[in-house]
């Protein structure tokens, strides 16, 4: 297929492997990485009408909200649709760790004023549930996909009942054995550059994260199904540059993707970090930093 990368140079660019792209659906290897809090209907609708694949982020969202979310995304384009949820377990509340976390704050808090007593609210991050998957059942978005694994057999077996295309995170080749393993149908290879949440599932060494230029190759290697690159993807030469080759796979554009060269058209709504769908975004800091394990 012979397509040009908008907003990043005047080139053709041919890619060469079309599995990800038919298994999807879609015209470009590139899937928009779901970033919880970070973004909404808008810029998944952008995303899929330019030929992407949009994401819904819903670990931050009620099922209601969810429900509205991709209500709106399918009145606004019948492209397939990413919805994405988190599948880790809750950590008990252990007081202990938290006087921990406040001790080793506590020098910044007295510098900013903060009343050391004082507790910041967070939103809550649910795993996919029951619930959710109702609303999963109610929509059938073309593909699924989960950080920090899969949620248990008896709800990933009603997401692929519907058909819905299922993809989960790898930050090890032993990650994405396992996801291939039980029926992924292509798995994302997340580097250490990649921002945000780290989708660990098998261990807690942080250490034994790669960089995606060493991970990616290693996946495709170790699974038959397609690979995704992310972590550090940049605009539209970047995106080239990513090295799913011979993966059959794509890229997923997080933090870079959305804030540098990658021209997205359509909808003109901006999304909570005030990236507009409409235009060139090149605003926003994106230098790689050190991901933070855990939901
Ligand atoms: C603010 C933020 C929130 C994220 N939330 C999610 C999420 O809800 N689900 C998910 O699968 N990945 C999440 N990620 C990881 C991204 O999907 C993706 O793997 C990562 O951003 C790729 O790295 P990049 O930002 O360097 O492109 C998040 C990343 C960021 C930066």
């Amino acid at each position: 297929m012979v397509r040009r990368i908008a907003g990043e140079s005047r080139k053709t660019v041919v890619w060469p492997d079309r599995r990800l792209s038919d298994l999807l659906g879609i015209e470009l290897p590139i899937i928009q990485a779901p970033m919880a809090g970070a973004t909404g209907a808008a810029m998944a609708v952008a995303v899929s009408e330019s030929g992407g694949l949009g994401s819904l982020p819903c670990a931050l969202l009620t099922p209601g909200r969810a429900r509205a979310e991709i209500g709106t995304i399918r009145q606004r384009t019948s492209r397939p649709l990413n919805v994405n949820f988190f599948c880790h377990s809750v950590p008990e509340p252990d007081p202990e760790r938290e006087a921990t976390w406040k001790s080793r704050f506590a020098a910044y808090r007295a510098e900013l004023g903060i009343d050391p007593s004082s507790s910041t609210p967070v939103p809550d991050r649910a795993p996919f549930d029951d619930e959710m998957c109702d609303v999963v059942e109610e929509f059938r978005p073309e593909i699924v996909s989960f950080h920090f694994g899969l949620p248990e057999s008896r709800l990933l077996d009603r997401v692929k009942a519907l058909g819905c295309r299922v993809l989960s995170s790898a930050t090890t080749v032993a990650e994405a054995r396992w996801l291939a393993a039980r029926g992924c149908d292509a798995v994302i290879a997340q580097g250490c550059e990649a921002g945000g949440h780290r989708g660990m599932f098998l261990t807690d060494a942080v250490a034994s994260q790669p960089g995606t230029v060493a991970l990616v190759p290693q996946v495709v290697d170790a699974v038959d199904v397609p690979v995704v690159a992310a972590g550090g993807v940049s605009g539209g030469r970047g995106g080239v540059a990513a090295p799913p080759s011979g993966g059959g796979g794509g890229r997923h554009l997080g933090r870079p993707g959305y804030c540098r060269r990658l021209r997205i058209g359509g909808g003109g709504r901006a999304d909570r970090h005030g990236v507009s769908a409409n235009r060139r975004v090149d605003d926003i800091g994106t230098a790689p930093r050190r991901s933070r394990a855990g939901p």
